[in-house]
């Protein structure tokens, strides 16, 4: 019989898109879902952005165009992380995927051998683990504790860290919980990878997704010209998810394999969506600030419901569109209350195993939708526990 690969077996997939089919499939019964499962930006393209990735298509820039990206993006992107992050990497630092995602895959293919260490968080995002896991590495992770506002502690690290650690991932503002790590923690980070010469990964699509204090990027440490690597992208602030557009900074050693990696699976990333990219970093920015006033607003929103519904208690998230409450009150686990809001109060939410095994005790509620939808849900909630 014909089989499969091993790493085929050891590859796995994300627990948000299961909620959502059971969701629909409940749907097509009749039943209302509220949906808090999908982690998507609840508005559209800003038209700016839409229009010139139209009128890129009427100009014909339809064709392949360097795997590493077209020119232009990559140098307003030089601009970007001069503004944002503080340096200003060389061109050639600069390599354009479609999607964050393919630049966690690509870059841990680049770096990570099979029996290497790699540590991320967990909760955590599940791509991390499942990727080492293809590989063939073994995925450490640090344990994100809501007495440290889920934030990675580096002394976690520091104990964790072996021979046999190649890379270290970090995620700020984080997905599932929402936290966001300080200035000092990331420096702390990207001190312990410099003294143990390990590889640090920075998946930073939140980056401007923040409510009270700013994103700091660990990659400023070496202006990724060493050991650092910069993810991010235009999915989350910039509400393009659909588009697949996303960037990496990195060492030029790590450019150059990655090109050739991209060469291999994609050619390219769309060239007119490329174009869309250098209209969203050059026009106007004001929409993002208007946007997280908004989100703002409905995380307070989220917050303040879930912390009146006996058995639950949330702390408020610092960035991205997640909360991630305790729900160890009602004595149940984490996937028994989510099956539970799925059939007796119609509201999709994740548990928050499916992030790894310190997420029990958890849910995680992606609030990117109407105000309207959270008080419904929240109401819900309350009366299926009564
Ligand atoms: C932490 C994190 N990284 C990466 C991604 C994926 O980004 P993209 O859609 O650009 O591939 C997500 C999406 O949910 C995310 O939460």
């Amino acid at each position: 019989m014909v089989e499969l690969s091993d790493g085929a077996g050891r590859i796995y997939g994300e627990a948000a898109f299961e909620v959502l089919a059971k969701a629909q499939a409940l749907e097509r019964q009749g039943r209302e879902i509220l949906h808090f499962e999908i982690g998507e930006p609840d508005i559209e393209t800003p038209d700016n952005i839409a229009q010139a990735g139209i009128r890129a298509i009427q100009k014909k820039k339809t064709h392949y165009v360097p795997s590493v990206g077209v020119l232009e993006l990559r140098q307003a992107l030089q601009d970007e992380v001069e503004r944002t992050r503080g340096y200003r990497p060389d061109v050639e630092q600069i390599v354009i995927i479609p999607g964050l995602k393919p630049g966690i895959f690509f870059g841990m293919l680049g770096i990570v051998d099979p029996g290497d260490e790699v540590i991320y968080q967990d909760p955590g995002y599940p791509a991390y683990g499942s990727i080492v896991s293809f590989i063939g590495a073994k995925g450490v992770c640090i344990p994100l504790l809501e007495e440290n506002e889920f934030r990675m502690n580096p002394a976690d690290i520091e104990e964790r860290i072996t021979e046999k650690t190649k890379l270290i991932v970090v995620n700020s503002p984080q997905n599932p919980t929402g936290s966001v790590m300080t200035r000092k923690e990331m420096d702390e980070i990207a001190e312990i990878a410099e003294e143990r010469d390990v590889w640090v990964m920075s998946d930073e699509i939140y980056s401007k997704m923040t409510y009270e204090d700013d994103h700091f990027s660990p990659t400023a440490r070496d202006g990724c010209a060493e050991r650092t690597v910069l993810l991010d992208g235009f999915s989350k602030y910039y509400a393009m998810t659909g588009w697949r557009l996303g960037y990496m900074v990195v060492p030029k050693p790590l450019a150059a394999r990655l090109q050739d990696f991209l060469v291999s699976a994609v050619s390219c990333t769309a060239t007119f969506t490329q174009w869309a990219g250098v209209e969203a970093l050059t026009g106007d920015q004001a929409f993002i600030s208007e946007m997280m006033v908004r989100y703002k607003e409905k995380r307070d929103r989220v917050v303040e419901g879930l912390n009146s519904i006996p058995g639950f208690s949330c702390l408020a998230p610092k960035g991205a569109y997640y909360a991630f409450p305790n729900i160890k009150g009602t004595g149940m686990t984490s996937q028994e209350v989510a099956d539970h809001l799925l059939n007796n109060a119609g509201v999709a939410v994740l548990p928050g195993t499916s992030f790894g095994p310190y997420g029990e005790g958890y849910l995680r509620f992606s609030y990117a939708t109407s105000l309207e939808n959270i008080d419904a849900a929240i109401e819900s909630i309350r009366r299926s526990f009564e």
